[in-house]
């Protein structure tokens, strides 16, 4: 999980590439680089910490090169360190590469390599990438224009695992050679300039135009000529898919942080995600077009994501089981593949990834269709990888999502979801008509309701005032709010550092309620009137036990309840229960974002996490 940018035109190219890294630095940010072409030299700066670092370097202000490669890394081989830093180059300083992924078999081949004379510098597994091009590139003796894209198919017909690198050479200064294999990247066309990052935003205010690179397309660029080889080196046309996104979107746009203005951005995302999806009062999903006798054969579902994305399904299995009386297990992505699923023809298994990047997830679909079973792709990234392995792919549209806590995803995830459920159940004709159109009229009105809550953030912010020092914070909820617990307690986990944890509120008299003491703080959701009596009386065992309490209710219980006994109560607009966690999710964001804060961290790059996690 690394970041990389790539720029070969006419501008300077330092600048471009430490703006494309500042933007890729959700995908790690423990050290960075950059390597530039200079008066046909290849000059390397590189260092520890963040990118910022970069901007300090004088020596980077002072290069004209215009051809370059720049990377942001997340350590898998090797600790944070000028050393471990990419660009990594070769022996003979001739060829300089950055890499993104994981090469599994890389100590063999650095056992060759050193059988061949070739010294190591780092601990990095993609060190042997430049000398295994060097190595290649020597042996070929051939001098034509195509030699250093010789040299890299070689390399990379030795590679196992999975990568996206960018090569430059000093014997070919006006020439870039790329390629990826289970690693995104992507090439936005320029006039006479083209630019290279590991994802759109970090580019898109350059262009409007990207390559989506496949698993092994070799590309050999110049200034002028971006040209496309398939893994036997034959050239082949590739078009390229023009991005609505604005740059805007990928921007902070006034926000003191992305999070802040992904938790903003929600109405808008779920509108967007509803979209053209709902007509006549009825959901459609062009993409599917499923028959009756189709989706009559599926006998159970698997929803399989990881970590937000995972909550996500685990959100919509009610609605699902529910509304199209299928059987529907969720599954956390690096568990489903090692444990034996009782999948075939008849499952239907939805993998859920914001970035559609992420390594286990995609692992995991690759074994479902091994087993034959029918696989959807839900994720928010055009062209990403998971697409690319599915039967069909649905979009969510949350619009760019930079923030490492995922917060817009995760409620447009949840938005799609449930239409699907609708979906299945109109062609099912699992669900009466009546509560069908309840639900569509009511995700409709989720948009509005989702901006109300958020018309309250202050009254969050206070809350958090009072628990930024807390060792500990336990959420609790029944059946859909259980659901949301788990999701509000991973947010503040990831970015408060707060140890805490989630539970069934049934389940907190079977072990947990032991760690309930005074002073300790616990989080309940309540907003299933089905629930209410039982969900109060889990919070009042608590509050027996001198704790304190924060109830997040929605305002059709109010009434009900007594609410003078909790110590913060926030109160969320009421809707259909399938769909409360859309609303219930939005002050917890803000709780968890707002705690963040008053600890003075960083809440868009939290410690030790990444965004997109394309390692196993
Ligand atoms: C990482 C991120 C999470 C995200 C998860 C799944 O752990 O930090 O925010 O939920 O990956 O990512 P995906 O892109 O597959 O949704």
């Amino acid at each position: 999980m690394c970041g990389i940018v790539g720029y070969i035109g006419n501008k300077k190219a330092a600048p471009i590439l430490l703006a494309g890294l500042s933007k890729l630095e959700y995908r790690g940010y423990d050290s960075a680089g950059l390597a530039i072409i200079e008066n046909e030299k290849i000059v390397v700066e590189k260092d520890k910490g963040r990118v910022k670092n970069l901007y300090n370097i004088k020596a980077i202000e002072e290069l004209n090169g215009t051809i370059g490669i720049a990377h942001t890394r997340w350590a898998t081989h090797g600790v944070p360190s000028k050393e471990n830093a990419h660009p990594h180059i070769d022996n003979s300083g001739n060829f300089a590469v950055v890499h993104n992924g994981i090469i599994e078999n890389y100590s063999e081949l650095r056992t060759f390599l050193e059988a061949n004379d070739y010294k190591f510098i780092s601990a990095t597994d993609t060190e042997v990438i430049p000398n295994l091009i060097h190595y290649f590139y020597t042996k070929d003796i051939k001098e034509d224009e195509y030699r250093l894209l010789r040299a890299v198919k070689s390399t990379a017909d030795k590679l196992i695992g999975s990568f996206a690198i960018e090569v430059i050479s000093k014997n070919e200064p006006n020439n870039m050679i790329v390629v990826r294999k289970d690693s995104p990247l992507v090439i936005g066309k320029g006039y006479g300039e083209s630019y290279i990052a590991s994802d759109i935003p970090a580019i898109l205010s350059y262009t409007k135009d990207f390559y989506l690179l496949e698993n092994l397309e070799f590309v050999l660029l110049d200034r002028d000529k971006i040209r496309f080889f398939d893994n036997d080196l034959k050239e082949f046309e590739k078009k390229p898919t023009t991005i609505t996104w604005n740059a805007m979107a990928a921007d902070k746009n006034g926000y003191e942080d992305y999070m802040l203005k992904e938790i903003y951005e929600q109405p808008r995302a779920i509108r967007e995600t509803i979209g053209t999806r709902i007509e006549d009062n009825a959901c459609k999903f062009d993409e599917l077009n499923f028959s009756k006798e189709y989706l009559s054969n599926i006998k159970q579902i698997y929803i399989v994501a990881c970590g937000t994305a995972m909550h996500a399904g685990i959100t919509a299995k009610n609605a699902i089981e529910n509304l199209c009386k299928i059987h529907t297990e969720v599954e956390v992505a690096s568990e489903f593949r090692y444990t034996n699923q009782l999948i075939d023809e008849n499952t239907l298994c939805i993998f859920i990834s914001q970035s559609g990047e992420t390594a286990d997830t995609i692992a995991a679909l690759k074994l479902s269709k091994m087993k034959k079973a029918k696989t959807i792709a839900i994720t928010n990234v055009i062209g990403s990888s998971i697409t690319r392995e599915a039967d069909y792919s649905l979009y969510t549209h949350a619009g760019p999502e930079i923030a490492v806590a995922s917060t817009k995803a995760y409620t447009s995830q949840i938005t799609l979801l449930i239409l699907l459920a609708i979906y299945f159940a109109e062609v099912l004709n699992s669900e009466s008509e009546d509560i069908l159109q309840k639900l569509i009229k009511e995700l409709c009105s989720l948009p509005n309701k989702v901006e109300k809550v958020l018309e309250e953030a202050d009254k969050v912010k206070e809350i958090a005032k009072k628990l930024y020092k807390e060792k500990d914070i336990f959420y609790i909820g029944r059946g859909i709010d259980y659901a949301t617990a788990q999701e509000a307690s991973l947010k503040l986990k990831e970015i408060s550092y707060i140890h805490s944890e989630s539970y069934a509120a049934g389940e907190l008299k079977h072990g947990p309620i032991a760690l309930i003491e005074k002073g300790i703080n616990e989080i309940g959701i309540i907003t299933d009137e089905s629930l209410v009596k039982k969900s109060i009386s889990n919070m009042e065992e608590i509050i027996t036990r001198e704790a304190l309490t924060t109830l997040v209710v929605s305002d059709d219980i109010v009434p009900n309840i007594d609410t003078n006994q909790f110590t913060n109560v926030i109160i969320v607009p009421s809707t259909e229960v399938f769909v409360s966690p859309i609303i219930t999710i939005v002050p917890l964001q803000l709780l968890a974002y707002y705690i963040s804060k008053e600890k003075g961290l960083d809440v868009d790059k939290p410690r030790n996490l990444a965004k997109s996690v394309t390692v196993e």
